[in-house]
């Protein structure tokens, strides 16, 4: 076990001391199997933010960072240009490069950012495939009709000004692009996304209920809804 294993085991085993609910051999288990790909930080965030074990939920948050890519790939035109808002660590978006959809990831956290860079080269990506920029979400340094898709996966209710990336979102996208927004159960309850997303004109197409992740401190199903642009003919508004 590497370095990063052992400073993370250390945190947790605070961590575990501090709050007592946790069990230790399940936790290094789960430690074992996804220090390596994620570092400590991101295990230990949302350690942090726990108030019941949910350990299935909890091990699939990390196996479902990749595996969520999966679901959402059957939506996207492999040829279409995707851009990730808010790509965190970059596991979605090195999958999706790995097949071959070229893949942009935007982000305002250079931490977040390394970490997805050094895994996109670990992951034996491309040097320009998946791409990662450092800049919010809500003012894209690319023109108009870019992308065949926008995805906000876990990253549109963290946005202070949802509205203007929407807007964005709507500006960079292709006539009849399409945004997938994916949050747990409790994030969409909780948050009124699904009406600023309508409002910002695009219309709901489907919606997929995916397995249980462990967020925010509990476990719900995570669910990716499909949204097209409502095209408004010129001159209409
Ligand atoms: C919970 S993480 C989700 C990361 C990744 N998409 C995933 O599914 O694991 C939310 C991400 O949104 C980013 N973020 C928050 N506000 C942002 C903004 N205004 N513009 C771009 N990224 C933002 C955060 O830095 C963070 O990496």
């Amino acid at each position: 076990m590497g370095s990063t294993a052992d400073r993370l085991l250390k945190a947790l085993s605070e961590v575990i001391a501090d709050r007592g609910s946790l069990d230790r051999a399940e936790m290094e288990r789960l430690i074992a199997r996804h220090a390596g790909s994620f570092g400590a930080y991101m295990i230990l965030r949302l350690l942090l933010t726990a108030k019941t074990a949910g350990l299935e939920a909890f091990d699939n948050m990390f196996s479902f960072a990749f595996a969520k890519a999966e679901y959402l790939a059957p939506a996207l035109h492999p040829a279409d240009p995707v851009l990730s808002i808010g790509c965190g660590f970059g596991q979605v978006e090195t999958w999706l490069a790995g097949r071959g959809h070229p893949v942009t990831g935007v982000d305002t956290s250079p931490e977040m950012l390394a970490v997805a860079r050094n895994l996109a080269r670990s992951e034996g990506a491309n040097a320009d495939n998946p791409s990662f920029v450092e800049v919010a979400g809500t003012a894209l340094p690319f023109a108009g009709g870019s992308f065949g898709s926008v995805l906000y996966l876990s990253s549109l209710h963290e946005m202070a000004d949802r509205r203007a990336s929407l807007a964005e979102a709507g500006r960079v996208l292709i006539a009849g692009g399409m945004v997938l927004a994916g949050e747990d159960e409790t994030t969409w309850s909780r948050v009124p996304l699904e009406q600023e997303i309508g409002e910002a004109g695009f219309s709901l197409r489907s919606e997929q209920l995916l397995p249980k992740i462990f967020n925010h401190g509990q476990a719900s199903p995570y669910v990716v809804r499909e949204y097209v642009r409502t095209e408004v003919e010129p001159g209409w508004a």
